[in-house]
């Protein structure tokens, strides 16, 4: 990946060869700077590499067009963010809602879903309430409840812990693993905290745009 902007360019991404077992948790670390989230964003569609390609579930995403990857990233990708990124005016049941809507899920099937996953990320009982008025670990896990609506295979997580404290921080992670596994999905995730490795099956490192691999956990 290079980024141009006028007569400079620069070299985010070097070589990268990287293939996730389907059903893996995979971490990405790596210093500030070191093109973590560059290829998070491309692994998720999110930015097209300048050269190379990025093959999910069997289908080469650097060959469909812009319509065909965003069906592609509704239906197959859970994205969930640093900052939450939930909409403020929707309550938390709304904001899964949303999602499922969104995914074609039926308007009878929508509430008791939405419901079903708040449950599983034990906020049963916060549907109605708003975002400002959860803490922030809550307000993840209603991130991560949207991110697992409607089954998708992928899950990409850009430092979904770095606006947390360490206890709620590490319960996130736990509670991302446990339902990633329960539902077969394959985890991408970026971190930079090393308690985090624990949930890994493989942890690969980033360094001025150049993969190193690293011992895996299991
Ligand atoms: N749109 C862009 N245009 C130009 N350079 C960019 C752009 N996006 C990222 N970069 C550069 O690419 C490099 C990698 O950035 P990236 O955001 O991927 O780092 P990171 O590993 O996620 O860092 P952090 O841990 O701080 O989030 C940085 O040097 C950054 O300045
Ligand atoms: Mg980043």
């Amino acid at each position: 990946m290079t980024f141009k902007s006028g007569k400079q360019s620069f070299q985010a991404l070097k070589g990268i060869d990287l293939e996730v077992k389907s059903g893996s948790i995979q971490l990405l670390m790596g210093p500030s700077g070191s093109g973590k989230t560059t290829l998070l964003s491309i692994l998720a569609g999110l930015l097209t590499p300048t050269k190379g390609k990025v093959c999910l579930l069997g289908h080469d995403i650097t060959a469909m067009s812009r319509s065909q990857l965003a069906e592609f990233r509704l239906h197959n990708i859970g994205f969930i963010f640093q900052k939450f990124n939930l909409f403020p005016a929707l309550t938390a049941s709304e904001n899964v809602e949303i999602v499922l809507k969104m995914k074609g899920v039926s308007d009878k099937e929508i509430k008791k879903e939405a419901q079903h996953l708040l449950t599983s990320v034990g906020l049963a009982d916060k549907g109605d309430v708003l975002p400002r008025d959860l803490s922030g670990g809550q307000q993840q896990r209603v991130a991560i409840a949207r991110a697992l609506a409607g089954s998708p295979k992928l899950i990409m997580a850009d430092e979904p812990t770095a606006a947390l404290d360490s206890y709620n921080g590490h319960a996130v992670i736990e509670l991302l693993a446990r339902l990633a596994k329960q539902e077969g999905c394959t985890v991408v995730m970026v971190t930079h905290d090393p308690r985090i490795v624990d949930v890994a099956d493989r942890v690969v490192s980033l360094e001025d745009g150049i993969l190193q691999s690293r011992a895996s956990t299991s």
